[in-house]
């Protein structure tokens, strides 16, 4: 795969027009996205890179969606359905809602940004937890709206450790807010809220505020007291739920993501949705994946059991690890020093998981949970990691001597 080329060598724009731009573009930085998987891939040895640092599915999409998308490949001179029929049709029968109420997006990360170009702005600030989603600060920065941040629960919480800490969001709530954005289960923590926890949340809103629960990973939250939000949005008018095909469905190349919500939320999002947002591939195999409930047990089943054991290998390890329904686990290694040479340590095995020095989690590493070999070829490679550099499941006291220089000066330049 040589020749392919990366990001490694892009220049810095030869010109400073930020001056030109609105506010709040000017002070925004752009979505860290990790490691530069392609490169990665191009050096990696005959094993193969193994990636657990996106929450991808270990384990693909359908095969149904795999045939529906083929089926596909015979138009694609044509523009996709704008409206999202097939779709729309399927998911809502699945969310038990209207079709008034969802709004298709490019990835459920088009529709975060859009729901603040709407309904957040310079007098309509936005309320997330510390440890939420990156993407919701850049939405609201994007909107020009100020962002409040409430602490999260603390890392000895016996229960949600670095969780979203409702009654401090309760207590923060303002007529003014525009929007309030968690996701349940939350990325990167891991942790959930219960529904009636959600419910306090909602009570507490104004009428004006809208609340915009990520469920990204709702599908994997198998907990009592907990489940999809979805059934909440016939009380409360101002709720908006954002679902993805990324994560459970295995199809996150095709970028496909659906918000429900209120249909007068619907429609106005509508005004500023590009017309053709939703490729046509996305679209039939999103639909067909809904319906293939066989792989959908089969993902849930496996992400669960793997999760579980792999939590335990690595408590056993001495690694903190923050209980998760979610398929990934956030790992604390205690200092930012032991992060940074497991990371590296891994990375030269060809193994990626994601640092977390943008969340302000620079001792910790998220990790997505793999298939059995996967985890196991990933224990493996943090046995060797800690041998080599002196870590002890005494709690990695002992990494600051043992990191060398060349690698301390790599992670204070690599700046995610
Ligand atoms: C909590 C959360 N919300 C939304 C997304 C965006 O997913 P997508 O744009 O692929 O639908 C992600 C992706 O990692 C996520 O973790």
């Amino acid at each position: 795969m040589a020749g392919v080329p990366t990001d490694a060598g892009a220049h810095a724009p030869a010109r400073d027009f930020s001056a030109l731009a609105s506010p709040g573009v000017r002070a925004l930085a752009c979505y860290d996205p990790g490691h530069d998987i392609v490169a990665l891939r191009n050096k990696a040895g005959a094993q193969g890179l193994l990636e657990l640092g996106g929450n991808e599915s270990a384990w693909g999409p359908s095969l149904l969606a795999l045939a529906a998308l083929r089926s596909e490949l015979d138009t694609l001179e044509l523009y996709p359905d704008p409206r999202g029929g097939v779709l729309k049709h399927s998911l809502a029968e699945a969310f038990g809602v209207e079709r008034e109420q969802l709004l298709l997006g490019n990835g459920s990360h088009e529709l975060l940004m859009q729901v603040a170009q709407v309904f957040a702005g310079p007098d309509r600030p936005v309320l997330v937890s510390r440890y939420c989603f990156a993407v919701y600060p850049l939405a609201a920065q994007a909107a020009n709206a100020r962002l409040n941040v409430v602490e999260a629960l603390p890392k000895d919480h016996p229960t949600q450790p670095r969780g979203h800490d409702i009654d401090a969001m309760v207590a923060a709530l303002r007529p003014e807010h525009g929007l309030v954005m968690l996701a349940n289960p939350n990325n990167p923590t891991g942790t959930w809220l219960t529904l009636s926890e959600i419910e306090r949340l909602l009570q507490a809103a104004s009428p004006k505020t809208l609340v915009v629960l990520d469920e990204a990973y709702g599908e994997f939250l198998d907990h009592p007291g907990c489940g999809s939000a979805l059934g909440l949005l016939r009380k409360y008018p101002n709720l908006l739920v954002t679902r993805t095909f990324s994560k459970l469905h295995g199809l996150a190349a095709l970028r496909v993501g659906a918000l429900v919500a209120d249909a007068g939320v619907v429609a106005l999002m509508e005004r500023l949705r590009e017309s053709f947002n939703v490729n046509s591939l996305g679209l039939a195999a999103a639909a067909a994946a809904l319906k293939d409930a066989a792989h959908i047990a089969t993902v849930l089943h496996e992400t669960t059991g793997n999760r579980e054991a792999l939590a335990i290998e690595l408590r056993a390890r001495g690694c903190f690890v923050h209980p998760s329904r979610t398929n990934f686990l956030l790992v604390d290694f205690g200092t930012a020093e032991a992060a940074t040479a497991i990371d590296h340590g891994l990375l030269v095995r060809d193994i990626v998981v994601r640092p977390m020095r943008g969340y302000g989690l620079p001792q910790c590493l998220r990790i997505t949970v793999g298939r059995v070999g996967q985890n196991a070829r990933l224990l493996n490679a943090l046995d060797a990691v800690m041998a080599e550099t002196g870590l002890s499941s005494a709690g990695f006291t002992s990494m600051s001597k043992a990191i060398a220089p060349a690698e301390r000066s790599a992670s204070a330049e690599d700046g995610e």
